[in-house]
């Protein structure tokens, strides 16, 4: 006999059951992703995993599960609520950065992290690992993004194959400010007037390569603010997802970003609006960070921003991108 507890069945059929603590039922292998613990929690006194939408437009909590040690039948529920809820939060966590690489790595291979406004890489030993902080060492800053606002992005989009998904882990978090909102990007298109749906079918848009989301100029890149000849790479606008195949619109970032074919005014002005429907108050949710919190996002059909914060304070968070096997398509 098999215990579930309270939770989501991930089946697509039922997976909107709440289901009452601790009910038996038999695992029969149908379901995609169950809460079942192969023993009753009454004898281990341990709660299986748990997913707990946000109930806003996109996100889950997944509870009791120890990112360190879980089991591939606690992954698939994992890989499961990943696709269905586009992000995912992890609550006091405790990771190494072997350990955060270990977990990433589960969803596939990992990207280098992007070269710091410093100019350099990494964390010592550790190329995959981007670390977003404020905090100062030996007059060094050892992270990217200041205390600053970040504005609305896509993480390296303006690669060939931008990483399909990221994870940011809290180290140390500000009492105040700096919180990551992030959209839903298929909900993002799916609210588009079928006119402007017409409109922007099969057109491509230049993700930027100059300027990160602080507005910090990329290492060895030479300033242009011309969306005509800055580099950067074209993906189409809308992309179809290659494991949920649902569409999202995929906008980047908005800083010098053209759609090839059109006069930068004509650009310009389907950009605003399709921006005015993407970051839109009923798309986001936002997340205000503990130590020991890690966030994954898909990044093919979400963006995410952060607010600014007290420089005074300290936030240091490690990520890490997991690479695409495709690039985005349409
Ligand atoms: C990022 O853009 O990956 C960092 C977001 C954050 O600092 O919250």
């Amino acid at each position: 006999m098999l215990w579930r507890t309270a939770g989501v069945c991930y089946c697509r059929g039922c997976r909107a059951a709440w289901l009452p603590i601790r009910t038996p039922v038999r695992y029969n292998g149908a379901h995609r992703g169950f809460f079942f613990d192969a023993t009753s929690p009454r004898e281990t006194g341990k709660e299986g995993i748990t997913v707990v939408p946000t109930g806003g437009a996109l996100g889950a909590e997944i509870r009791n599960v120890d990112l360190r040690t879980i089991d591939d039948v606690d992954f698939a529920v994992v890989f499961g609520a990943w696709h269905d809820h586009l992000l995912l939060l992890f609550r006091e966590q405790e990771l190494s950065d072997e350990e955060l690489i270990d977990f990433s790595r589960r969803f596939g291979e990992l990207d280098w992290a992007p070269i710091q406004e410093s100019g350099r890489r990494f964390v010592e030993g550790h190329p995959e690992i981007y670390v977003v902080s404020n905090v100062v060492e030996n007059g060094m800053p050892i992270g990217s993004l200041g205390a600053g606002e970040a504005t609305w992005h896509t993480d390296m989009s303006y690669l060939e194959v931008p990483p399909k998904a990221s994870m940011l882990y809290a180290l140390e978090a500000p009492r105040f400010g700096g919180d990551t909102y992030f959209n839903n990007m298929y909900g993002a298109y799916e609210s588009l007037p079928e006119e402007l749906k017409r409109r922007i079918e099969g057109l491509s848009l230049k993700h930027d390569g100059t300027y990160n989301s602080g507005g910090y100029l990329r290492q060895g890149v030479t300033p242009v603010d011309d969306p005509m000849i800055s580099p950067g790479v074209y993906h189409p606008l809308v992309c179809t997802h290659p494991e949920t195949r649902r569409r999202a619109l995929y906008l980047g970032r908005r800083r010098n970003a053209y759609i090839g074919g059109l006069s930068l005014a004509e650009s310009e002005s389907l950009l605003e609006k399709l921006w005015s429907y993407a970051t839109r108050a009923g798309l986001a949710w936002g997340h205000k960070w503990r130590a020991g919190d890690l966030v994954l996002w898909d990044n093919r059909c979400t963006m995410h921003r952060r607010d600014s914060f007290d420089a005074a304070s300290r936030r240091i968070m490690h990520r890490t991108q997991i690479r695409d096997e495709v690039a985005p398509r349409a």
